[in-house]
């Protein structure tokens, strides 16, 4: 009896200890073809050259000797950069279906919230879709630096003069390219964003958040779609001109490309990540890329384990309002190939310039 009693509190032990498993993962893989990818020791301390003012110079020429004004900004801390505000990027060919962000309800970090959501022909929560074609129905342009940002109009081919003006059916044809931000505007008074911004400047998400994307990529011989996530810093400046992204200097504010294809039809979508720190990514593994049906990408961005985590999923249920954090743990601690960040990696940083030939975004 004693032996049976022990028995069944040695056979029960490993409940109290369960590993909760994360809903919906599609089977591991942690090579080649990747079911999840996990970058850990993300955050340094270091600096990049954040933007604090823009001169528009006069048409028709720029004729400012300082442009683009930079000063170093030293920041530190897990995560850091990828911990300040970011803002999602999408390259077509791409069919969009769901889009949802959720952060930590408050400093516990036990619970997730959705703060952002939006479905295909519905009106999206909390979370604006721009382009960078400012200077007509909405936005500036100027000789000196070009586009800012604008309201993408329903099928993201211009703009119109007010947030989500259209409806968008989800489509974002080939070579075309959007980010989305928060609702919330960029105040002067208020000084609700760091850095310079100009035209339709919005919040971007900070501190941890997770992107969980419903989409495909279509078949298309003359575009390179992707999806990836920048300081909203740079698209509140200029995404192609003045911004902290760096240009040669290796001093880049942050960068994360969560699934990117770098040959025309290619079915291999890679990922990256850049900051001040230098570059890594997937190597010689990738995502298989998706070009028909509906495949669901989660990224994370974990201050607590100062991780960034992309897991694909065969679902999501987009009804949820919050995770709790044993969900987002899950996820994190799901199968992946693993990819340390470690210390500063100066080599890497001529991947970064090669990757720059590669790719328009930078
Ligand atoms: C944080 O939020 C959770 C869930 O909403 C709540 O149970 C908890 O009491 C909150 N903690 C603090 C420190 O506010």
């Amino acid at each position: 009896m004693l032996t049976f009693l022990v028995l069944t509190l040695t056979s029960f032990t490993p409940l109290t200890h369960a590993t909760f498993t994360a809903p919906n993962l599609v089977a591991a893989s942690v090579s080649g073809s990747l079911s999840g990818l996990k970058y850990t020791n993300v955050g340094a301390n270091g600096f990049y050259m954040q933007v604090v003012d823009m001169q528009p110079g006069t048409f028709p020429s720029c004729d400012v000797a300082e442009p683009c004004k930079q000063v170093r900004k030293d920041v530190s801390g897990p995560l850091a950069p990828f911990d300040e505000d970011l803002t999602f990027n999408f390259r077509g060919p791409l069919n969009l279906f769901n889009l949802a962000v959720y952060s930590p309800s408050n400093s516990s970090g036990e619970t997730w919230k959705r703060v952002s959501s939006w479905t295909a022909n519905q009106k999206p929560d909390n979370l604006v879709f721009m382009n960078n074609m400012g200077g007509g129905k909405s936005g500036v342009w100027t000789i000196c630096g070009g586009n800012s940002q604008s309201y993408a109009n329903g099928d993201f081919t211009g703009t119109v003069a007010t947030p989500n003006e259209e409806l968008h059916p989800g489509y974002l044809p080939p070579a075309k390219e959007i980010n989305v931000m928060t609702a919330t505007a960029c105040d002067k008074d208020a000084n609700n964003c760091d850095g310079f911004f100009r035209g339709t400047a919005n919040e971007g998400w900070a501190g941890s958040k997770l992107l969980v994307v419903d989409y495909n990529m279509p078949s298309d011989a003359s575009a390179l779609p992707a999806i990836w996530s920048l300081s909203g810093q740079i698209v509140r400046s200029a995404q192609y001109g003045c911004n902290c992204r760096g240009q040669g200097t290796g001093n880049v504010c942050a960068e994360g490309d969560i699934a990117e294809t770098l040959a025309p039809n290619s079915a291999q979508a890679i990922s990256e990540i850049y900051s001040y720190k230098g570059a890594t990514g997937s190597g010689n593994s990738f995502f298989a890329r998706p070009t028909s049906g509906k495949a669901t990408l989660m990224a994370i961005y974990d201050t607590t384990t100062d991780s960034i985590t992309i897991q694909r999923l065969t679902q999501f249920d987009h009804s949820q309002t919050q995770l709790s954090r044993s969900v987002i743990d899950a996820y994190i601690n799901a199968p992946a190939k693993t990819v340390p960040f470690g210390t500063t990696k100066r080599a890497s940083v001529d991947t970064l310039f090669k990757h720059r030939r590669r790719s328009r975004h930078y």
